[in-house]
């Protein structure tokens, strides 16, 4: 699964501004992009190997621009291994952004909290993840030209820019609280019974995506930086767990998160 042709029409559109950081928008929180200047747009149907998405809240085109001057594409709308995807197609997008330009990806997703006291709209900084899933993008033959067979993940989540999102948050006044996610393949919810298993494991939020972009994308060389937003606690932590909520709650935990990326991309600019 060729992302070439993908990453050369993003290239072409982006013309003489190559974007330099990739940025994935998670549910609930499309707004984000309204925060991109100059901005173009491209459907995902006219970039070739990209999957249509199809859960309520993700769009499903690439936006490019800058985002307090830093050149950005931005995958409105992504994919996740429950809508039936092939998991080496969701390398596709991540593979075509660095090829396009992109040397860091930022990562947004919603989340449950499994801390009682990181409650609905609150940030957490993804320090380290939890596989539960157990697959992985990188399965298959193995593309030498993009990144090694085996590869290390011991500092997935770049110290740097992890340091670089937490003065961002104190210059916004925003608390952004750190911990790890675990990957949960969903659709459905987790059960209270997991949910107590993975507090043991050491997990701190919960999510159905964020873990497979990550992999792809440290494969290919990208540095990683990933937000969790938390809609909710998780499951027998709360009563009902619903994906209405956390459309509306991370809605609402939109303005903070732009105002943290916002922090972030003026010091990445400043690389460009
Ligand atoms: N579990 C899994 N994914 C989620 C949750 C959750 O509780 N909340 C938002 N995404």
């Amino acid at each position: 699964m060729d992302h070439q042709d993908a990453a050369a029409r993003i290239r072409a559109l982006a013309g003489d501004r190559p974007p330099r950081v990739g940025l994935i928008l998670g549910s609930g929180l499309g707004e984000l992009a309204e925060a991109i200047e100059s901005s173009s747009d491209i459907g995902y149907s006219d970039l070739p190997g990209f999957p249509a998405p199809t859960v309520a809240g993700h769009e499903g085109r690439l936006r490019l621009g800058a985002w307090s001057g830093t050149p950005v594409a931005c995958l409105q709308g992504r994919f996740h291994f429950y809508e039936g995807h092939d998991i080496q197609q969701l390398a596709v997008p991540i593979r075509a952004l660095r090829s396009a330009g992109c040397e860091t990806l930022i990562l947004t997703c919603a989340a449950g909290s499994l801390q009682p006291e990181m409650g609905p709209g609150e940030l957490m900084l993804v320090t380290d993840h939890i596989n539960w899933s157990g697959i992985s993008p990188l399965v298959g033959l193995n593309d030498d030209t993009i990144g090694p067979r085996f590869v290390d993940v011991s500092q997935a989540y770049d110290p740097t820019l992890q340091e670089i999102a937490q003065t961002a948050a104190k210059e916004t006044g925003i608390t952004l609280h750190e911990g790890v996610y675990v990957w949960c393949l969903g659709p459905n919810f987790e059960t209270p019974a997991e949910i107590r298993a993975f507090r043991k494991l050491g997990a701190d939020a919960v999510g159905m995506s964020t873990v497979p972009e990550c992999l792809a994308a440290v494969h290919c060389g990208l540095r990683v930086m990933a937000i969790a937003v938390v809609t909710n606690l998780a499951a027998g932590m709360q009563m009902n767990l619903s994906h209405v909520e956390t459309m509306t709650v991370g809605s609402a935990a939109t303005p903070q998160l732009s105002a943290l990326l916002g922090g972030v991309m003026k010091r990445l600019a400043l690389d460009y």
